[in-house]
């Protein structure tokens, strides 16, 4: 099995990277080529024009982004983290793609984590993709 994640390290200069099976399994694991890579990305969304309903597609289905795994929107998705109803009514779009390229530069009210499990989307998505992303999010306005 192949295993591979994204995080942020934000501003720190070292990070300690734990090989652990999850949860309650038992048993004997092997671990071996594990490394620790740097990813360079796009930093900005730029200035291009964001297509909202390919953003929502994106969010409802791309398969290594995976914002519903954790994001509800109208009640659709996961529950466990903020769901992003109304955020274009309670964010401004610079904490909007803050919030895709970096996680965790801000958190998200009520969610205190030391490193936030949101993937820096920027290394997933590509810029037209962000772009889409972004222009769905700005749609989400309260009482939508
Ligand atoms: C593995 C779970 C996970 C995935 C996948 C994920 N997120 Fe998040 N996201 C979080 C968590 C946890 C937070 C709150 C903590 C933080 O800000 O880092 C968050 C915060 C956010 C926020 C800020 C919300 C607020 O109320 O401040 C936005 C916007 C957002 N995510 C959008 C997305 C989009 C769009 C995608 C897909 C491209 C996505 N997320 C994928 C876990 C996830």
């Amino acid at each position: 099995m192949e295993g591979e994640t994204i995080f942020s390290g934000g501003d720190r200069t070292r990070v300690t990277v734990q090989c652990i099976i999850a949860g309650r399994a038992s048993g004997t694991v092997w671990f071996d080529d594990v490394s620790v890579a740097e990813v360079v990305y796009e930093q900005e969304p730029k200035a291009l024009p964001g297509d909202s309903k390919r953003g929502e597609q994106i969010f409802f289905n791309h398969p290594v982004a995976g914002c519903v795994r954790c994001h509800a929107v109208a009640g659709k998705g996961g529950v466990t983290r903020p769901a992003l109803d109304g955020i274009a009514s309670r964010k401004d779009e610079a904490y909007i793609v803050e919030s895709l390229l970096s996680p965790n530069a801000k958190t998200a009210e009520g969610f205190k984590l030391a490193v936030s499990p949101m993937p820096p989307v920027g290394l997933i998505l590509k810029g037209q993709e962000l772009a889409d992303v972004k222009a769905y999010l700005l749609t989400l306005k309260a009482g939508n």
